[in-house]
């Protein structure tokens, strides 16, 4: 996120929904991401929100006149018009779609929407009702049409306490959806990235599980990273805790048994493959089909080994399809990563060590070389995931747009 974030400046539109407080939430993330946030108000949202949270979380005046007199010729409309690299209009009422879908400019916000190039996201909030009628669906495609972007609405309980589609997305949602919006590097349009993420649950009865420690931190890094370039990403998650973005196709198992099937009944269509996931090396021979009982002394379980889903995927490999291995290592990681690029036939193995509480699993770092028929690429680093994101990804959109 910072990487994207950091130093771009973000108009944020705050119009007059009960959903206005969660553009408090998106202010602050943004600002916490490094972008500078103009955070500007229409009268009705001033009804809901003070423009004191806004200049509070962001350090900039909050907009909401057009008329005030001018203390800061940097928030002159044509000026942060022009300076803005993304407005985002949150929460988005039917109100503001129609002064844009219809170049009204009446106030501050409706104005310099009129006079930006810079790109629009709208998160819409409003009663069902007025979102599905027809007027709003009319305008939403001709903002559509003329290249404005849009997040949500979600359906679910709407402050009117009717239930239907109309709630503005979660912050974390509409900050994710600009994402592609903002990154420089589109090197990844129109690639179709599968991605492997987290770890597995292999029953041993309809209680108990083995399982391993992998949070799912790097599989989420990767797929953002490969949304903002432009990809297209399906992410198959073992179980976590850690939020996958919403614009990838995610498909949630839980053995090892039923993330082989998913990946492979999809690998032959993706441009490249990532196996971030800590797969499940063994399964219980015989998961018991109900509750083991204790007190019947020691218990000795027969493990099996789990199909290879990455050796599987490189060894049957198109032209053009670039496969990525990671190598989670304790000891000799180089010699240990490097046996892995070969044996699985794939084209880059992400080495790391794993046990520290600063590398591998859990952890918002990786210990970490790139190896490939080449040799490392260097030596051990430590990076944040979201960092080996972005260097895999320039290696991938490298090999993919040779
Ligand atoms: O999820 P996090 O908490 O963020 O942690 C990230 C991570 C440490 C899990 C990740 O960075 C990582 O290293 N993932 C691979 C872990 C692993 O299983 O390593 P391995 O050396 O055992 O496997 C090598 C490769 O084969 C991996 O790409 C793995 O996905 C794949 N594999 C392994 C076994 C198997 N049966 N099928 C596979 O596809």
């Amino acid at each position: 996120m910072k990487r994207i974030f950091s130093t771009r400046e973000i108009v944020l539109g705050v119009t007059g929904s009960i959903a206005a407080y969660k553009a408090c939430e998106i202010a602050s993330r943004l600002v916490e991401y490094g972008a500078s946030v103009t955070p500007v108000l229409t009268k009705s949202a001033t009804e809901l929100v003070g423009p004191a949270t806004f200049e509070a979380i962001t350090g900039h005046r909050a907009v909401i006149d057009m008329f005030e007199p001018l203390q800061n010729p940097e928030v002159e409309h044509i000026a942060v018009a022009t300076r803005a690299d993304l407005f985002l209009i949150a929460p988005a009422t039917a109100n503001i779609l129609a002064k844009a879908a219809h170049g009204i400019a009446d106030d501050w916000l409706s104005t310099t929407l009129l006079a930006t190039r810079a790109p629009i996201l709208f998160a819409p909030a409003m009663n069902t009702n007025m979102y599905t009628h027809p007027a709003t669906q009319a305008n939403i495609e001709t903002l559509r049409e003329r290249g404005g972007h849009f997040v949500g609405p979600d359906s679910g309980r709407l402050a009117c306490g009717t239930t239907g589609p109309g709630r503005m997305s979660d912050p974390h949602v509409v900050i994710e959806a600009m994402l592609p919006l903002l990154c420089q590097r589109k090197d990844l349009v129109g690639k179709h990235i599968l991605i492997t993420s987290g770890g597995n649950r292999e029953p041993i009865d309809p209680v108990r599980f083995i399982g391993n420690r992998s949070s799912g931190k790097m599989g989420r890094a990767l797929a953002l990273e490969a949304l903002a370039r432009g990809a297209c990403v399906t992410v198959v998650s073992g179980p976590s805790e850690t939020p996958l973005p919403h614009a990838a196709e995610v498909i949630r198992v839980e053995t090892a048994a039923q993330m082989a099937e998913a990946v492979l009944a999809r690998s032959a269509d993706a441009d490249a493959i990532i196996g971030a996931a800590a797969v499940a090396d063994y399964r219980a021979a015989n998961a018991a089909g109900q509750k083991r009982k204790r007190g019947t002394g020691p218990v000795t379980l027969e493990l099996v080994e789990n199909k290879d889903i990455i050796a599987a995927v490189g060894k049957t490999k198109r032209d053009g399809q670039f496969v990525v291995a990671f190598a989670a290592e304790t000891t000799d990681l180089a010699e240990n990563a490097s046996a892995k690029l070969t044996k699985k036939e794939v084209d880059l193995v992400v080495a790391n060590e794993v046990g520290a509480p600063d590398s591998g699993f859990g952890a918002e770092t990786l210990r970490t070389v790139f190896i490939d028929a080449q040799g490392p690429s260097g030596t051990v680093e430590l990076l944040t995931k979201e960092t080996v994101a972005e260097r895999l990804f320039d290696r991938v959109a490298q090999a993919l747009n040779a």
